[in-house]
């Protein structure tokens, strides 16, 4: 078996239960379409007081400091091809004067609501609020290194899936081609478009890989669609924005098919999924 860098740079958490035996850090990125669904990580599950312990579904880390993955925001696709991400109907959740709306949904079997984004200051934008007037639909960035991103779409376009035609063979010269074609975009988010720290940001690919394993997993088949899959685009270790395949030094990390952030050398895998969980904060101070 080959050494593996990412093993070599920064060991690999030793407590997390993987759910895809066999795949270990880096190896995972290079030939491997390893999405699944059992395993859950509470060993980044702090004690103590909080919003309580959020179970999600994201991208597994294998490599860096980041502490957890970051969440899968799950994609449906409509009758134009335009894609959105699912947001849960609203509801109330608990009584009295800790009633408060929540948007929550039972989505191929598990509970997916608003509840995972909650980290990082995300869960004070405004498109995070449960009862947000917004489309759900994913729109191009303003600011791509993706070069056809740059080329084939405007920023604010909504992501069509007639952009991805040639995500089969798609590469950019940083690690395989044909591994998958990504985007980014952003969600939830046209009423702060002065307020760039209040958009919130998403990596898309469309993968092969992904459409395998959504036949493979009833999560897996009920979040993503045609290959894509969309992630919250915020690193768990210090918020900074990671990207796939947009720097050739990931290579160093072994991360040359994967999502890596430049700022401190986190690794993700987007075709390793599992369940995970962190300690949420408080509900904001004057939301009732
Ligand atoms: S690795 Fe530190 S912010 Fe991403």
């Amino acid at each position: 078996m080959s050494r593996d860098v990412d093993t070599d740079v920064y060991p690999p958490p030793t407590k997390r239960r993987r759910f895809v035996k066999g795949v270990v850090g880096a190896s995972a990125l290079v030939g491997l379409a390893a999405i699944g669904e059992t395993a859950v990580d509470l060993t980044t599950n702090p004690t103590g007081e909080g919003g309580g312990v959020t179970e999600y579904y994201g991208i597994d880390v294998v490599g860096g400091p980041a502490p957890r993955g970051m969440p899968q925001i799950p994609v449906e696709i409509d009758d134009e091809g335009y894609l959105r991400g699912i947001w849960p109907p609203v509801e109330t959740a608990g009584g009295g004067a800790e009633a408060a709306p929540i948007a929550r949904t039972q989505l191929g079997g598990i509970t997916y609501s608003n509840e995972w984004f909650q980290y990082c200051g995300v869960e004070i934008a405004p498109g995070l609020d449960p009862t947000a007037d917004e489309d759900n639909y994913f729109r191009y960035a303003e600011s791509s290194q993706y070069e056809w991103q740059n080329q084939e779409v405007s920023p604010n376009d909504r992501v069509n899936v007639d952009d991805f035609e040639d995500y089969e063979t798609w590469g950019n010269g940083i690690g395989q081609d044909g591994v998958g074609k990504p985007a980014v975009a952003t969600w939830r988010s046209t009423n702060v478009e002065d307020d760039a720290a209040a958009v919130i940001p998403v990596q898309l690919i469309r993968s092969v890989r992904v459409e395998r394993a959504a036949q493979e997993s009833r999560w897996l088949g009920a979040s993503t669609q045609e290959g894509f899959i969309a992630i919250l685009d915020k690193c768990t270790h210090f918020c900074c924005v990671p990207g796939y395949k947009i720097d050739p030094v990931s290579a160093r990390y072994g991360a040359a098919n994967g999502i890596y952030c430049p700022c401190h050398q986190s690794v993700y895998d987007p075709f390793v999924v599992s369940r995970q969980s962190f300690v949420a904060f408080p509900r904001p101070e004057g939301e009732e």
